[in-house]
């Protein structure tokens, strides 16, 4: 068998004492090799490295010449307590096998501090560096605690489609899916392209969320959420915007809007929790790193708070919640906008709020997470519930210190006539969602949702500033490069 291996990892937590006399191999990439003896092995377990040392005079000369920066190698050898400082063990290897040469001429990452953007130009080697491991091991860990949370509540996990042929948020940022030609391009008599000679008869898109399919799910299952990639071709080249991003949409039958966002505020805190508790190594080497970071910047562009902090104060706290037309009243009267220091100065009720404002709010005025609910019907998507004022719709945003926004969500307009009304006058074409509005007509329920953005999420538990760094290969625009 080739891997009987132990991760470096579980060796290191155990006590060395149990190793003793004991035989183990461990199989990973070489990190450096100092004075032809000691090798720092990591496997991507963790950011520990083991200290591997190869006894001098003991392995030939054209072995050793091979061990270079990121070469693969097997180790068998006996597990010893260690004098080095900060590690408790290493292993004295009897055998060193290379299984991958590395180049040490062309092999483009060093031993030594790489920026982010170079990184970025190096996404598909990037994973062995401790940053991006840490970032990666976080992310596996937050979409692990998504689960657990939504599983331990009875949530039914619903794969809504990835191609649709529905604008799900009525916004029109939608990537075409298609196989006709661009030559020769099938057409009706007017000019227009005849979608009915595509591959499914009509035109179709990849999804831009799953919330509309979710919500046939909830008026069935009662609870349930998704968890998937969506897709938007907005032209944004900004630290928080993806053309492809992880979202996680939960749908509740019988919530309105204070559950749902109790519901929000409870999903985030126990995400975050997950992670303290569980990924506390990866965290501390992320914290250290962006306290690092800042103190490159200006004293005023500094945290208040690190990010261990910043997170613990976050699950220990309530989010502020406040109404849209609260937010615009403290906007309006801050000294920020008196003294004209928003791009966007605010104009009043019924405004979009800019991400500008929006980090007003929680990072100057109220200092902590702030859910933002009952937002003008008109700058709001078609699905949104109609408040009792006829003007507003039963909207929440929850925006996070640092991201902004990282949840949006509503509960759900669940009158059939309110519904066709403001579909009819929102110009949303009845042929393509004449299923989404059945369930309208067959039990309807009232009911509510939300949406949160996974990579903002993991943005902010790891400290992260570019959202381009925080999943595998991002997708944005001009740029689908690995
Ligand atoms: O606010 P959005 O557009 O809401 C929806 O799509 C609803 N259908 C969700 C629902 O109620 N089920 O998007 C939800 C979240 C945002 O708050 C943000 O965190 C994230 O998705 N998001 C993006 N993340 C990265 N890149 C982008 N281009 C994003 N657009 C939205
Ligand atoms: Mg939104």
């Amino acid at each position: 068998m080739f891997n009987k291996r132990i991760k470096i990892k579980t060796l290191l937590a155990q006590d060395p004492e149990s190793y003793r006399e004991q035989e183990v191999t461990v199989m990973g990439w070489v990190r450096t090799f100092r004075n032809n003896q000691f090798i720092a092995l990591n496997d991507g377990s963790t950011n520990t490295n083991l200290q591997v040392v190869a006894e001098l005079g003991k392995f030939d000369e054209s072995l050793l010449k091979r061990i270079t920066t990121s070469a693969s190698l097997k180790v068998t050898g006996a597990i010893v307590a260690s004098l080095g400082k900060g590690q408790t063990m290493e292993l004295k290897a009897a055998s060193i096998e290379i299984l991958g040469d590395s180049d040490a001429e062309v092999y483009p990452l060093q031993p030594k501090k790489h920026s982010l953007e170079f990184l970025r130009e190096k996404a598909h080697l990037r994973f062995r560096t401790n940053t991006f491991a840490s970032v990666f091991r976080t992310r596996h860990a937050l979409a692990f605690a998504v689960h657990k949370f939504f599983n331990d509540k009875g949530f039914v996990y619903l794969h809504t489609p990835i191609v649709t042929a529905s604008d799900a948020e009525g916004a029109g940022e939608m990537f075409r899916v298609t196989t006709l030609p661009f030559e020769n391009t099938p057409r009706n008599e007017d000019g227009s392209v005849n979608f009915k000679e595509d591959f499914f008869g009509r035109s179709t898109n990849l999804t831009v969320s799953g919330q509309l399919e979710g919500e046939l799910g909830a008026t069935a299952f009662g609870e349930i959420y998704t968890f998937g990639p969506t897709f938007r071709a907005e032209n944004s080249n900004t630290a928080r915007h993806l053309a492809e991003f992880w979202m996680i949409e939960p749908e509740m039958a019988f919530y309105d809007l204070e559950d749902n966002a109790n519901l929000a505020e409870e999903f985030i805190k126990y995400i975050i929790r997950y992670v303290l508790e569980n990924n506390r190594e990866d965290l501390d080497f992320l914290a250290t790193r962006l306290a690092e970071e800042e103190k490159q910047l200006p004293q005023d562009k500094r945290s208040e708070m690190g990010l261990i902090e910043k997170l613990e104060f976050v699950i220990n706290n309530e989010f502020q919640r406040l109404t849209y037309t609260e937010a615009i009243d403290i906007l309006a009267n801050s000294n920020h906008n008196k003294k004209k220091k928003f791009q966007y100065p605010i104009t009043g009720w019924g405004m979009d709020l800019q991400s500008e404002h929006e980090r007003y709010l929680v990072e100057k005025h109220f200092k902590k997470p702030v859910i933002l609910t009952d937002y003008p019907a008109g700058i709001k998507s078609f699905y949104m519930r109609l408040n009792e004022d006829g003007k507003t719709v039963a909207a929440m945003d929850i925006l996070a210190p640092g991201i902004g926004e990282i949840v949006g969500g509503s509960q759900r307009e669940e009158r059939l006539d309110v519904l066709l009304e403001k579909m009819k006058a929102m110009n949303i074409p009845m042929e393509e969602m004449w299923w989404y509005v059945d369930t309208r007509r067959f039990g309807t329920v009232p009911h509510a949702g939300f949406g949160l953005g996974f990579e903002r999420m993991i943005q902010f538990v790891t400290g992260m500033s570019n959202i381009r760094d925080v999943i595998a290969f991002p997708r944005t625009p001009k740029s689908a490069e690995f």
